[in-house]
């Protein structure tokens, strides 16, 4: 990155610099996995281009959609531009179908379809391990007001609607998702962060039998391998769905 930006946060698997506009930020997508809260960790080279490229298009999906997020522009092929926004510490969590800790945390079978969207937040806090969180509990530490926390719950299920119907139309089940949202200048609320095979569940539907294949970052959590493959299949098919539906 050009010296005259400065590093303003570096995360695990992406990094905010300052814009000469004060009012936007440019996030630099890094190879780095991690997983498991960082005990396990490695580099993929390309990922970061992969991940940059599929949240872009997924972000434009989403503001066509009238949801507002930060995503500005891309700027070249593993950064992009975004508004500078104040990240509220929360992960909210969306499951159309049980898998990972839900199944880990609870006796619902792994590949459940939910009857309607689960919705788990979590407190965004390294030390802490990211504790799943009650709404009273968000209350009391004041972290955002009920009205705001309402308000992000309706927009991730709108966010919902959109992805699994996209998603669909690319022959990908959608088992879940983590999003994380902030206040832009004007203190609206905005989604934030990326999303990408790194945030989300996503199964191949091309598949004609039972077995689960994951296109997602649980090819490395589970060491499965073939990550790179996995989400230059999901980048490939947006694109082509993109091109040909222009
Ligand atoms: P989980 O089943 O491990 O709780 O994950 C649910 C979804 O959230 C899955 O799509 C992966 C995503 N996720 C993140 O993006 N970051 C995290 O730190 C965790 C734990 C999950
Ligand atoms: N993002 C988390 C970590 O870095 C965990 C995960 O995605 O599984 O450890």
């Amino acid at each position: 990155m050009n010296n005259k930006y400065h590093l303003i946060y570096e995360g695990k698997a992406k990094k905010v610099f300052s814009h000469d506009d004060l009012d936007k930020v440019i996030i630099e997508f890094k190879d780095d996995a991690t997983a498991f809260n960082a005990l396990k960790k490695a580099k993929f080279e390309g990922k970061g281009k992969l991940n940059c490229s599929i949240s872009a298009r997924i972000f434009e999906l989403l503001i066509r959609n009238n949801i507002p997020t930060h995503f500005i522009e891309l700027k070249n092929e593993n950064t992009m531009i975004a508004q500078k926004i104040k990240v509220i510490p929360l992960e909210i969590v969306l499951r159309n179908t049980a898998y990972g800790s839900l199944c880990k945390q609870t006796t619902i079978k792994a590949g459940t379809d939910l009857v309607k969207p689960l919705i788990d937040i979590y407190l965004k806090n390294d030390e802490l391990n990211d504790p799943l969180i009650t709404k009273d509990r968000i209350e009391l530490m004041d972290i955002i007001s009920l009205q705001d926390l309402d308000l992000i719950i309706d927009i991730t299920l709108r966010i919902n609607g959109i992805l699994k119907s996209f998603f669909r139309d690319i022959k990908l089940q959608l088992v879940d998702f983590k999003l994380e949202f902030g206040y832009d200048i004007k203190k609206n609320i905005v989604l934030g962060d990326e999303i990408s095979p790194d945030n989300c569940r996503l199964w191949d539907l091309n598949q004609k039998n039972d077995t689960i294949i994951s296109l997602d970052k649980d090819r490395f959590r589970n060491d499965l391998g073939g990550l790179i493959e996995a989400y230059s299949e999901i980048n490939r098919r947006i694109i082509n769905f993109i091109e040909f539906n222009k």
